[in-house]
């Protein structure tokens, strides 16, 4: 994070804590979070993307809301600090909404998500009055229309489309439907009439939704959302997804005689997790996404629409680091890419993992390293850093360079393990989650306590197990 820096000793210092103090008091493996550098990177995203949309004619501005997507992280503090920076917030279950209701986050500034949302998650919205549901499918829609109804309260709606655009590989293509669970698909019968050759939305599940949405009795149709995918660096997804939402907007517009109010952008930021990632700036975000939205306004003829966005990762994910202690040192012979002969892989064993960081394992997710509680002067060594685990696959950083002189019982600093870390931890092998301690101006404070062995026995019915002998 950014304000991680070094002691007079070269300990490694995180809002201005030594992080070996941390270790004495909460132990390891932990996760620490500088909340500083999470509410420096929500105002950010809020602060770029309203100046953005500020500026330029009277009619190119428009108003921006930044919902901090509660996925990446969430607890009952940080739902506070998205309050508190004027963000709002994006829940995508039950659960997330009910911590962002404990937080005391007002309705109105909150969004729920989700592809199968049960009655009972869409009954808390409408009952705590939320800023927008997002619908996901047709049955969806007619469904919150009669919870809505039988609630006695008027829904607000947004669709959640499918813009065909494949951001990961930048090689996005107009296909017809894309191949997943979520939104709705843009792509309707026949062309689009726009040239191009690509299916246009007459006809299309998207065309269908928002007739439905508008018919409904107890809705009100806010606009339309789409997320193109996480851990993107390139804009040209983004910018052809913010294309083909306004444009559909103007098919509505064709059909209903009505403008939609707003366009949500999702989130999908990129971070950096190792040297050589080069994400863009919220600044640099904001601009091109301003530029692009104008742009093709003023070539359909639209009004600028009301914009908002849903980052998760990239207000997190640099906030955060975990803490490990090292325990076990073991080099393996092994052949190495490109090395003749047989080389030497140093395994760094540490007391956590897959459970408290299983993206590694799911996503092939590359981090670093760095040895925390000292500094060492001895040569660099290629280290391959591991969990405790009962997995191969088990790995914290595949490659990283540590001094010679690691030793059982140093610590070491793993960066970026903000977003997606806490929020997918297990407790595979029966370890126990970790905390989360909260630094700020030379202070800390436990903001998620972490388990114990008797949170780890607590939902296990041993009486439901019969007989006693064994
Ligand atoms: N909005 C919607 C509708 C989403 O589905 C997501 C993420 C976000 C916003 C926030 O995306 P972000 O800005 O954080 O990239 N577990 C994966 C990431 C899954 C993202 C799911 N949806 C990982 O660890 O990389």
């Amino acid at each position: 994070p950014g304000d991680a820096a070094r002691d007079d000793d070269g300990a490694l210092t995180l809002g201005g804590v030594g992080l070996a103090e941390l270790t004495d008091r909460f132990g390891t493996p932990s996760y620490v979070l500088s909340e500083g550098e999470f509410r420096a990177r929500a105002r950010a995203f809020r602060d770029a993307f309203r100046a953005a949309f500020a500026a330029g004619k009277p009619e190119q501005r428009t108003t921006v809301d930044v919902y901090y997507a509660g996925k990446a992280f969430l607890c009952t503090a940080v739902a506070r600090w998205v309050a508190q920076e004027g963000l709002c917030l994006d829940t995508a279950s039950g659960g997330e909404l009910l911590v962002a209701l404990r937080a005391g986050v007002p309705g109105a500034r909150i969004g729920l998500h989700g592809n199968n949302k049960s009655d009972a998650e869409l009954r808390r919205a409408l009952a705590a009055g939320v800023g927008r549901i997002v619908a996901d499918s047709l049955p969806e829609i007619a469904r919150i229309d009669a919870l809505a109804a039988e609630t006695g309260v008027r829904a607000p709606v947004m669709l959640r489309l499918t813009p065909g655009v494949h951001a990961h590989t930048h090689d996005f293509i107009a296909t017809a439907h894309e191949d997943q669970k979520f939104g709705l698909s843009l792509a309707g019968e026949s062309e689009g009439g726009d040239g191009t050759g690509a299916v246009g939305p007459a006809g299309s599940p998207a065309e269908a939704a928002v007739d439905a949405a508008l018919a409904a009795e107890h809705l009100d149709l806010i606009g339309v959302h789409c997320h193109i995918g996480s851990q993107i660096f390139e804009p040209d997804g983004f910018e052809a997804a913010a294309r083909r939402l306004l444009a559909f907007l103007a098919h509505v517009k064709d059909r209903h005689g009505a403008e939609l109010p707003e366009l949500d952008l999702g989130g999908g930021h990129g971070i950096a997790y190792v040297p050589g990632d080069t994400p863009r700036e919220p600044a640099e975000i904001a601009t091109a996404t301003a530029a692009v939205v104008r742009e093709t306004c003023a070539e359909l003829g639209l009004r600028v629409p009301r914009i908002s966005i849903e980052p998760g990762r990239a207000i997190v994910g640099t906030a955060g680091i975990t803490l490990y202690t090292v325990g076990t040192i073991k080099d393996v012979r092994v052949d190495l890419p490109g090395e003749t002969g047989t080389a030497v892989r140093r395994y760094v064993s540490v007391d956590g993992g897959m459970s408290d960081n299983p993206r590694p394992v799911l996503y092939d997710a590359d981090y670093s390293a760095v040895l925390a509680s000292r500094t060492s002067a001895a040569a660099p060594v290629l280290c391959r850093v591991v969990g405790k685990h009962c997995e191969s696959g088990d790995i914290v950083v595949r490659d990283v360079y540590l001094p010679d002189d690691l030793r059982a019982g140093d610590v070491l600093a793993v960066p970026a393990t903000g977003a997606y870390c806490w929020s997918l931890s297990s407790n595979y092998n029966y370890l126990p989650r970790p905390g989360v301690t909260a630094v700020r101006d030379g202070s800390a404070r436990p903001i998620v306590r972490g388990e114990t062995e008797t949170d780890l026995l607590a939902r296990d019915l041993p009486d439901a197990a019969g007989e006693t002998d064994v």
